[in-house]
């Protein structure tokens, strides 16, 4: 079994990254069980200066959901260009402490626009392969005009994304797995 820890860039009640998020875990095969972190508006603004052991809860168990997955989905929109605040402040947080080191994680950015958030997606991976995540194989997508590919509830509709999350969900399986393999300490 794999355990995935999914976390979504919006905090918007209706948000479509969230959708995805949900459209993805729909797809998941049985052996792939997804939590959705829950914490990104909980977290406090990164400093340094609470960055000690035994710091705030929220980061400590942002730290713990990190380490007790075998692989990592992030949806993200982007804002002024680049990744969310609230998104790149989680990922301010585990710069020192290193949980997404060799951890396979895969990147999604969704948009309205043409471009699919293409600026938040870049930054996300400068930042990400700063903190060595293993950015999966055929593991990053940006999506645009995602108004489009999603109805009022949500649901994704159209055919082609849904088979890009497929692809995206695969290419993170086979990495879960092979970290696995290669992993002293396999999670159970
Ligand atoms: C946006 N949006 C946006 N989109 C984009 O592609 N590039 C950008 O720079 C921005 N900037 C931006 C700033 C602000 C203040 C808002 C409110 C919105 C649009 C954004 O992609 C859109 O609202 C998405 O729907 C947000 O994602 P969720 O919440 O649907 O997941």
């Amino acid at each position: 079994e794999i355990k995935v820890l999914a976390i979504s860039g919006s905090l918007r009640q209706k948000s479509s990254n969230s959708a995805l998020v949900n459209a993805i875990i729909a797809l998941a095969p049985e052996n792939m069980k997804f939590t959705i972190y829950g914490e990104l508006g909980e977290l406090p603004h990164f400093n340094p200066d609470l960055d000690v052991e035994e710091g705030p809860a929220p980061v400590e168990g942002l730290r713990t959901q990190l380490k007790d997955a075998d692989g990592v989905l992030i949806c993200t929109p982007e804002y002024g260009n680049g990744v969310p605040g609230v998104l790149k402040n989680a990922l301010d947080w585990v710069v020192s402490s290193g949980e997404f080191m060799n951890k396979p994680t895969a990147v999604i950015s969704a948009s309205p626009s043409p471009m699919g958030g293409d600026k938040a997606h870049a930054s996300l991976l400068l930042t990400l392969n700063m903190i060595h995540a293993e950015i999966v194989d055929g593991g990053t997508l940006m999506i645009p005009h995602i108004t489009l590919k999603l109805n009022k509830e949500g649901v994704i509709t159209n055919p082609e994304t849904k088979q890009e999350l497929q692809s995206v969900l695969k290419g993170l399986e086979q990495a879960c797995y092979k970290n696995r393999t290669h992993s002293h300490n396999p999670p159970g």
